[in-house]
């Protein structure tokens, strides 16, 4: 049987966490008095904590020492962590289990391609650890998305090849990572926010069976 490597993004594409990030920017922003918006936030999915920082401060103009940006970064992390303390396995989102279970059953090699330093914990609180062969995070990675990084390091971890993998990508910048590593992008969301992607669809109730087929034998 043809194997491909599926990788997916964790926030935003198997649970709903990017509410949480937003939350837990949004008090933060507001802290600094910075106004900070859904659109600004779009622009911060995908992208890392200190990335996601500088940019809210750019947005607001905001000039902070080093220690004040540390602090500012461990206070975030703290909100998003008592936020996702309380997750369970209804925060999976739609039909994740069904193509993840489907994925194993035809023995498709899986991995995690996700920004987050909380990758792990998350994946654990909603009991999906042992669904994945590799999972690749930001604590693997040096380069942030749009950098293809984080997917090429999870092809290697499959032994897959590049041009044999597909990304499931809530993200601009995931999108442009999959792209940028020449593997088939799925943007999971709105299409005029992921029209890069080769596939866009609304959520995974969206994508069958017959077209998880289709990708593992073309
Ligand atoms: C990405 C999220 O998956 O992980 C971003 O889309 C987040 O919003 C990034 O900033 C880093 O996550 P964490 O958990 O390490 O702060
Ligand atoms: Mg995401």
């Amino acid at each position: 049987m043809n194997k491909k490597g599926f990788i997916f993004d964790l926030d935003g594409v198997i649970v709903d966490t990017a509410k949480y990030h937003f939350l837990a920017w949004k008090k933060l922003a507001k802290r600094l008095d910075i106004d900070f918006t859904e659109e600004e936030n779009e622009q911060l999915k995908g992208v890392s904590r200190v990335k996601s920082l500088e940019k809210i401060l750019a947005w607001g103009n905001k000039t902070i020492s080093q220690e004040q940006f540390t602090a500012l970064m461990t206070s975030k992390n703290t909100d998003y962590l008592s936020y996702i303390s309380e997750m369970h396995e209804n925060e999976i989102l739609p039909d994740v289990q069904r193509i993840l279970d489907m994925l194993i059953a035809k023995k498709q090699p899986i991995s995690l391609g996700s920004a987050s330093k909380n990758a792990r914990t998350i994946l654990d609180r909603v009991n999906l650890r042992s669904h994945f062969n590799a999972i690749v995070d930001g604590n693997d990675v040096s380069k942030a998305k749009p950098d293809p990084e984080v997917f090429l390091i999870a092809a290697k971890q499959l032994f897959i090849k590049p041009e044999n993998c597909i990304v499931f990508e809530d993200s601009v910048a995931g999108v442009q990572a999959a792209n940028a590593a020449n593997m088939i992008s799925i943007g999971i969301g709105s299409k005029t926010v992921l029209g890069e992607a080769n596939y866009v669809f609304k959520d995974f109730t969206e994508i069958s069976d017959e077209f998880l087929k289709t990708l593992i034998n073309n």
